[in-house]
């Protein structure tokens, strides 16, 4: 089966660290994120796969070539984003398969464990022209909904409301037969949720949803990002292309952590990062080159490239950009992000390892 992957997004609610790097291919649990998805692409019988690319398009193909974990990889660019429906269109003029074959769709930020072969399944026997992936969540009114008839066939695409009909949402993948995707105007600027979905619901065709609620992640936000990164590390969703087992920490080549810090709870440790004594690193991402002062506590966080945590700071829930220094005593919280570069001068009171 072929796959197409959006990739083209600016990832601005991941910013600072999507200045240099695109959401899919920040590092999450020592690799590119996108290498969990290509791994689990594949484990489920795709064999070729389209990037959608757009913002720093030229990144992907760098870091993947034209093969990488078993799947042979392709890449279309848009002159200008085109929107997540606009760029399946323009993808798809790179897809080799015919036009009753079906094409699964994947975007690029969302760590799913879900049964894809099941759900190729329901859109074959269906005969639908897309079905997508639902999942069920606590919380609906932060999302649109999307609901189904008995025989699991969508009925409409819901806005945001604070009195969902349902608890099922968008869960991110789609499998199209391949000439659906043909339905969607070219070269235009095009959503699959606001106008592809509804479009194809109210001309009567098959649009077939397949709910299923395992483990499900969209990581576009910071405290997203941090916690699939984490959930990799500790084993709760399986990646075949994690750099070594699941367990409390993920310690890259060339990190240094000293036996008397506390790293726990999915942390992963960039190559050539350094922890010092008494410091506490709880379910956070340190990037390569990231370093952590004696007495130091990051919880929930990302440290960016070479960005520097002085001695008994704490950062909880925040972002560091690439090269960003926190000095001695600092307190960060709650969604902070740092700029890259950015230097915090030390706090007033003095820091004291002897306290
Ligand atoms: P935010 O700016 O933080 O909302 O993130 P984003 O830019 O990634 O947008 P969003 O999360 O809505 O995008 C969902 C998926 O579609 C992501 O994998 C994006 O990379 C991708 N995407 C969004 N817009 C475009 C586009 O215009 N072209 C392409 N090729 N992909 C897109």
């Amino acid at each position: 089966m072929e796959a197409i992957l959006l990739v083209g997004g600016q990832g601005t609610r991941l910013r600072p660290l999507t200045i240099s790097t695109p959401k899919p291919l920040l590092p999450t649990a020592g690799v590119a994120f996108l290498a969990h998805q290509l791994a689990r692409a594949h484990a489920a019988g795709v064999d070729r796969i389209v990037f959608a690319t757009s913002y720093r398009a030229e990144m992907f193909e760098a870091a993947f070539g034209s093969h990488a974990y078993g799947v042979d990889l392709a890449y279309v660019s848009e002159r200008r984003p085109l929107g997540t429906a606009g760029a399946i269109r323009n993808a798809a003029k790179a897809l080799t398969c015919s036009s009753n074959e079906p094409v699964l769709i994947l975007n690029g930020d969302i760590l799913s464990g879900h049964d894809v072969t099941a759900q190729v399944s329901v859109h074959e026997k269906a005969g639908a022209a897309v079905t997508l992936h639902l999942v069920e969540v606590e919380d609906p009114s932060r999302f649109g909904c999307v609901p189904t008839d008995a025989d699991g066939r969508v009925t409409a695409f819901l806005e945001k409301t604070n009195h969902p009909v349902t608890d099922q949402i968008n869960a991110g993948c789609y499998v199209f037969r391949r000439d659906a995707i043909d339905t969607i105007p070219e070269d235009e600027v095009v959503s699959v949720e606001r106008e592809t979905f509804p479009g194809l619901i109210s001309s009567g065709a098959v649009v077939m949803g397949y709910v299923e609620s395992g483990y499900w992640l969209d990581v576009g936000t910071p405290q997203a990002f941090v916690r699939g990164s984490c959930d990799l590390v500790l084993g709760r969703i399986a990646s075949a292309a994690m750099p070594g087992d699941p367990g409390e920490r993920l310690i890259l080549d060339g990190a240094v952590v000293s036996p008397r810090a506390v790293v726990r709870d999915g942390t992963t440790v960039g190559r050539g990062a350094e922890i010092e004594a008494g410091a506490t690193v709880l379910g956070s991402v340190l990037q390569d080159g990231a370093f952590v002062a004696e007495g130091a506590t990051v919880r929930d966080s990302v440290v960016g490239r070479g960005a520097r945590v002085g001695p008994g700071a704490t950062l909880d829930g925040v972002i560091l950009g690439d090269g960003a220094l926190v000095g001695p005593g600092n307190e960060l919280r709650d969604g902070l992000r740092l700029w890259p570069g950015i230097a915090l001068p030390p706090t007033a009171v003095r820091f004291s390892t002897d306290a």
